[in-house]
């Protein structure tokens, strides 16, 4: 037999081009594994019942167990004629126990099946990715530490125009909060997803007598899905992973760009390991980041995921329709994608040679301490508005002279203010600006150290 056929509605076999176009063995197989666990918690259910007998429920079991080592071994003998995952496994289990095989189906459909299966995958792939993104956090927080004491500095940004100067501490720390708020997200993800639609049948449930309480512990969902309508047709627990995966596809893409930024001769703040470099087939002195660039690009990619899915979803009506059969490579690309692009960045981000000499020089240039001598009146009594418009001509005057803050005298400060006295001069320098930022969440070092510190308890702590 190559040819599927529906049973005795049907007088005609499909066509080949019908049938192609139907097809999603090509990437539903990936769902295999799970759709095996799903089968055996419900053959095991459907005997409990009595809706099998125990020999019966015992035969499939043992079938399911041995498709499942095929599987495993790569030996399956997959038929693309045969649609999807699902009736492949079920043909297979037939073929080896024999028509015991199609009891398994019983109060069951595809479409309960296919539902379960992709939150079962969606969960493990869920813990997977957390498991990854656990790890680049932990780099973060330790190249945090390692750049603490001597303390690097680089200048901070607003409007790519050098703003105020930080730790290169600081600036890892504020990736490791974001990536942290993206775990939330993937958790979050993760909680609501985890019922079962199982027993939910075609969309109305089933006369059989099942136990759906029964196969949702089996499972380790927390609880059956309350409606059979809503358990088939709905994917909002895809969408809303895709929504995670995008949110934090979009994060690592900021960070890859400043990979991109720094590590450019222009700003030459950090050279890229060779390992994860490329150079170019022309121009002998070029070391490109495009590992950085294609994960600054992917944000691009996931984002597409989610908007492909929230598409195919809107306006469709209850309950399962076949749009739903292409819910899976959206999925199953960005997870792939998203995970890539944390492994990558775990692995490279110790490898950067930081250039403190460069990054210092650029945070004392280009007026990022004028803040300092604004706040040093404001200090004193001059609101901060005026003190706010003083040092700007002062930076006006520094541009006409050519000089820098910090090679002003006194009496070239005091010109612009009487309220400068000796300890003004001090604050030209790099290190009374970090040192002054203490503030909860600033960049002083012990604001920093405490920062890490927290973080190191509460990642240690995670589940
Ligand atoms: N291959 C299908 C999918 O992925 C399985 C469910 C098919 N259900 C149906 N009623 N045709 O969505």
């Amino acid at each position: 037999m190559t040819q599927k056929t529906w049973g005795g509605r049907f007088s005609q076999a499909p066509s080949q081009i019908a049938q192609e176009f139907n097809a999603s063995l090509r990437f539903d197989r990936r769902l295999a594994l799970v759709d095996i666990e799903g089968s055996l918690a419900h053959a095991a259910m459907l005997g409990q019942q009595g809706i099998l007998s125990p020999e019966e429920a015992e035969q499939i079991r043992q079938g399911l167990l041995a498709v499942r080592q095929e599987i495993l071994e790569g030996r399956f003998p997959w038929r693309e004629e045969l649609e999807d995952v699902h009736m492949n496994l079920e043909a297979r289990l037939t073929e080896l126990v024999g028509p015991v095989g199609g009891k398994l189906h019983t109060a069951r459909s595809r479409n309960d099946q296919v539902a379960t299966d992709l939150r079962l995958w969606l969960r493990q792939e869920l813990d997977g990715a957390l498991e990854d993104l656990k790890a680049l956090r932990r780099v973060l927080l330790a190249q945090a530490e390692r750049y603490l004491e001597p303390p690097l500095i680089l200048p901070g940004y607003t409007h790519l125009q050098r703003a105020m100067p930080l730790l290169l501490s600081h600036w890892f720390m504020a990736y490791y909060e974001m990536l942290s708020r993206d775990a939330g997200r993937l958790k979050d993800a993760r909680a609501r997803l985890n019922e079962s639609p199982l027993g939910a049948a075609a969309l109305a449930g089933t006369g059989f007598p099942i136990d759906r309480e029964a196969t949702a512990q089996a499972l380790g969902f927390a609880r059956p899905m309350r409606n059979s309508l809503d358990a088939v047709g709905s994917r909002d627990f895809v969408l809303e992973a895709l929504a995670a995966l995008t949110i934090g596809q979009v994060n690592l893409s900021r960070l890859a760009e400043e990979i991109v930024l720094y590590t450019t001769l222009e700003f030459g703040f950090a050279t890229l390991p060779d390992a994860f470099s490329t150079g170019s087939s022309i121009m002998p002195q070029k070391k490109n980041a495009d590992h950085a660039e294609l994960i600054r690009a992917k944000a691009g990619r996931v984002l597409g995921s989610f908007v492909t899915l929230a598409t195919l979803s809107k306006g469709l009506p209850l309950a399962y329709n076949k749009d739903l059969q292409e819910d899976k490579e959206p999925l199953f690309d960005a997870m792939d994608t998203y995970r890539a692009s944390l492994r990558l960045l775990a692995a490279m981000l110790p490898g950067l040679v930081w250039h403190p000499e460069a990054m210092r020089q650029a945070a004392a240039s280009g007026f990022a301490l004028a803040t300092e001598l604004a706040d040093y009146l404001a200090e004193r009594g001059l609101p901060f508005r005026e003190a706010h418009h003083v040092v700007g001509r002062l930076v006006r005057y520094c541009l006409e002279e050519r000089k820098e803050l910090h090679q002003l005298s006194l009496a070239e400060l005091q010109s612009f203010h009487p309220l400068f006295a000796e300890d003004a001069l001090a604050l030209t320098h790099l290190e009374s600006a970090i040192h002054r930022r203490r503030s909860y969440g600033g960049t002083a070092p012990e604001a920093v150290r405490e920062a890490i510190k927290t973080a190191k308890a509460e990642l240690e702590g995670e589940a």
